[in-house]
């Protein structure tokens, strides 16, 4: 082993238009070089309540508890299963894709009994057969779906869901990790008991936090818990520092990537949030338009297509891993791949800054040069 320095870091700029993360929005990176305050600093305590503030307007959830947990979109997903549920309960999860069976795995490993509803890539899990499920199992604490699924580009309909289980004492829980700004949401007036989300998607700032909205409901289930819950996660414990003041010591806050957050936040809302989702839409099924024009097809069934993320199935006969290589080598363009276990697919994300219809050209030209260049027979 060399004992000498490393080199100095050199990065290579690069077009991230995979699932995520997606390049982050220049007043984010700007909002991280700002001068650090300690994470009980009063000046700090102020931003932090802002932040929760533009939060509860994003995700339109103006009661429960609205906060970004130290952690990425996984822990989100890990925290509401731990903290609203206990070993031995019942959850329904409805899974068609990736993320959906890693909300499954990460049930079962905090001991709960999954009902798996399980659709194949691509396809939604509809909601007749979440609600059956429901029916058959009264006692299920919880349902758990995932809104927009990354893996595949498919879109839940999750507010015909919630209007569906609005009398059930079973709390509903929803994956917004690519959802979040860049598709519409109304968490509370779709009656989500807990929502969970990331920072590095269509929010356009840097990996590493995980907005959460969890209703009163669920805070109630939360509170009348036997045994406690894992203390890094504890939504009281959260609370007395995100939301109580004066503010009590919980964790050392990713105090930049506060800032950060604030940051876009703030540039979401001078947007219009209404507007920032109708620019991913845009950019989307710009995408998604020249996507079919070129003879090639979506794993996303119609009608639940996200606008945010193409996945695109690799034509037969073309190394999808070999036309990924070239665009990031020749045009630093990063396109994701498929998840273990899915068809052969490209995984395009227009999210946050890159939301634009310039951004889909681009990408979706220099994707097209290198598929020619491969042999595929792809109208330009
Ligand atoms: C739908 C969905 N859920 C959960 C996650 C996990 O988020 P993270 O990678 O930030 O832990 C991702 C990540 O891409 C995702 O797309």
């Amino acid at each position: 082993m060399t004992t000498s320095a490393a080199a100095p870091l050199a990065p290579t700029e690069r077009l991230l238009c995979g699932p995520g993360p997606t390049n982050v929005d220049p007043i984010a990176l700007a909002a991280m070089q700002r001068p650090i305050l300690g994470h009980l600093d009063p000046e700090l305590q102020d931003i932090l309540t802002e932040v929760v503030r533009m939060l509860r307007i994003v995700y339109r959830a103006p009661d429960g508890l609205v906060l970004p947990l130290q952690a990425t979109g996984t822990s989100g997903m890990e925290t509401g299963l731990v903290n609203l549920t206990q070993p031995g309960d019942t959850v329904i999860v409805g899974a068609s894709g990736y993320f959906g069976r890693r909300l499954i795995e990460i049930a079962k490993r905090a001991g709960c009994d999954v009902v798996e509803v399980v659709e194949d890539w691509g396809v939604h899990v509809p909601n007749e057969r979440l609600l059956a499920a429901a029916e058959e199992h009264p006692d299920a604490v919880l349902m758990a779906v995932v809104h927009g699924e990354t893996s595949t580009g498919s879109l839940h309909p999750l507010a015909e869901l919630g209007a569906a289980m609005k009398d059930s004492s079973t709390l509903l829980m929803a994956d917004c990790v690519t959802t979040l700004g860049g598709t519409e949401l109304d968490i509370g007036g779709w009656g989500i008991d807990y929502a969970y989300s990331c920072t590095q998607k269509c929010v356009g700032s840097a990996p590493g936090m995980s907005p959460i909205a969890v209703s009163e409901a669920a805070i109630e289930r939360f509170d009348a818990r036997r045994i406690p819950a894992p203390f890094a996660f504890d939504f009281n414990l959260l609370k007395k520092y995100w939301v109580d003041r004066p503010t009590v010591y919980h964790h050392t806050a990713p105090i930049l990537h506060i800032y950060a957050l604030y940051e876009v936040l703030r540039a979401t809302l001078d947007e219009g949030v209404q507007e920032r989702c109708a620019r991913h839409v845009a950019a989307g099924t710009h995408l998604q338009e020249r996507v079919r024009v070129a003879g090639m097809r979506l794993i996303a069934e119609p009608g639940h297509q996200l606008p945010q993320l193409s996945a695109i199935r690799v034509p037969d006969g073309v190394d999808g891993k070999a036309v990924a290589s070239e665009l990031l080598s020749e045009h630093g363009i990063e396109v994701g791949g498929g998840l273990p276990g899915a068809p052969p697919m490209w995984r395009i994300g227009l999210m946050g800054p890159n939301a634009t219809t310039q951004t889909a050209d681009r990408v979706l030209d220099a994707l097209l040069g290198v598929m020619q260049r491969h042999g595929a027979a792809v109208s330009a």
